[in-house]
C-alpha cells in the first residue's frame, strides 16, 4: 500500500533557507515515492494573525510559488489550502474533547511561542489548541509521516496520541480508523541564522528567503551554502514572469577559474560571485 506524506506551513511570511534543510528537501526527494499532501496552513496562521487576514491570504499564494521554486510538482504532490477544506475544522472539534487543557499548556513549543509573543497572560485559546488543529490535518489524511524542522516534534507526538486516543475511544468494526504518524527529521533540523544563533527564524531577522535575490544576501550567508537558494530563486523569478534578462547568473569559480554558469549549482569549495 502506497504509504502517506503530509506536511505544512504557515503562511505568514515567504519561506527561507531553515524551511528548505528541515523539511522542503524531504518533501521533494519523497514526493514521487509517497502520496504526499502539503498543507498551506491559512487558519493555523489566522492563530496569531487574526486581525491581520489579508497579509495571511496574500502569503498562501507566496508559499505557494516558494514550492514550486523548490521543486515540488503539483502533478505529483497534491497542494492543500487549509480553509478550503472544512472537515479539517470538524476533526479538530472532535479532537479537543480528547486532550486537556493542562497537557496543551506543556506542549514545549506551544510554550516558547507563547512567550516570543508575549502571550503568557493572555493566551488567545485559538492559539493554545493549534496543536489540536494540526493534529487534525494529519489526522485526517492519514499520514504515517510527516516531514518537519525538530521544533515541530511536540506537534508529532501531540498529534500520535491524540490519534491513539480517538481509535482507543472510537474503535472501527474494520480496525483503527485513523493513522499513527510519525516524524521525518530533515538533514539538517535546525539551521543556523545569518547572524550565528542557533536558528534561522523570522521572527529573530536573521533569513534568508528563497524569494530574496542574492545580489541582497547578507555577506556572511556564505555560510549557509547558498547554491540551493539560488536556484529557487531562479525559478522563483521564473514562475513569477520575471524576464530571463532580469534572472542573474551566477559566476562560479571552481579550480581558480571563473565561468558563467546557467545552472547554479556549484560544487563544493567554489566560490560564487554575481
Ligand atoms: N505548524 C507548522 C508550521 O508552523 C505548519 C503545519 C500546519 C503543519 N499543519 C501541519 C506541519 C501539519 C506539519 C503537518 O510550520
Amino acid at each position: 500500500m502506497t504509504r502517506t506524506i503530509l506536511t505544512g506551513d504557515r503562511p505568514t511570511g515567504p519561506l527561507h533557507l531553515g524551511h528548505y534543510v528541515g523539511s522542503l528537501q524531504q518533501r521533494v526527494a519523497l514526493q514521487a515515492e509517497y502520496a504526499t499532501y502539503v498543507l498551506v496552513a491559512d487558519l493555523q496562521a489566522l492563530t496569531d494573525h487574526f486581525d491581520a487576514p489579508e497579509q495571511v491570504r496574500a502569503h498562501v499564494l507566496e508559499v505557494m510559488l516558494d514550492y514550486l521554486a523548490v521543486g515540488l510538482d503539483p502533478a505529483v504532490a497534491t497542494m492543500v489550502v487549509q480553509s478550503q477544506v472544512p472537515e479539517l475544522a470538524e476533526l479538530t472539534i472532535y479532537f479537543l474533547n480528547l486532550v486537556s487543557v493542562a497537557r496543551l499548556q506543556r506542549n514545549p513549543t506551544v510554550k516558547d511561542e507563547m512567550r516570543q509573543k508575549g502571550f503568557e497572560a493572555d493566551v488567545p485559546a485559538g492559539f493554545l489548541v493549534y496543536p489540536v488543529s494540526q493534529a487534525a490535518d494529519i489526522a485526517a489524511f492519514k499520514a504515517d509521516l510527516v516531514p518537519v524542522g525538530s521544533d515541530q516534534l511536540p506537534m508529532i507526538e501531540q498529534a500520535a496520541e491524540l490519534v491513539r486516543r480517538f481509535n482507543r475511544t472510537y474503535p472501527g468494526a474494520g480496525g483503527p480508523v485513523l493513522v499513527e504518524p510519525e516524524a521525518l527529521l530533515g538533514a539538517v533540523s535546525r539551521l543556523p541564522g545569518t547572524d550565528g544563533e542557533a536558528k534561522m527564524s523570522k521572527s529573530l531577522g536573521n533569513v534568508i528567503n528563497l524569494s530574496t535575490p542574492p545580489t541582497r544576501w547578507p555577506a556572511r550567508c556564505a555560510a549557509c551554502s547558498p547554491t540551493r537558494a539560488i536556484s529557487a530563486w531562479r525559478t522563483r523569478a521564473r514562475w513569477r514572469g520575471i524576464p530571463s534578462s532580469r534572472i542573474w547568473t551566477p559566476s562560479i569559480r571552481t579550480r581558480g577559474r571563473w565561468t558563467r554558469s546557467r545552472r547554479a549549482i556549484a560544487p563544493a569549495g567554489s566560490a560564487i560571485r554575481w
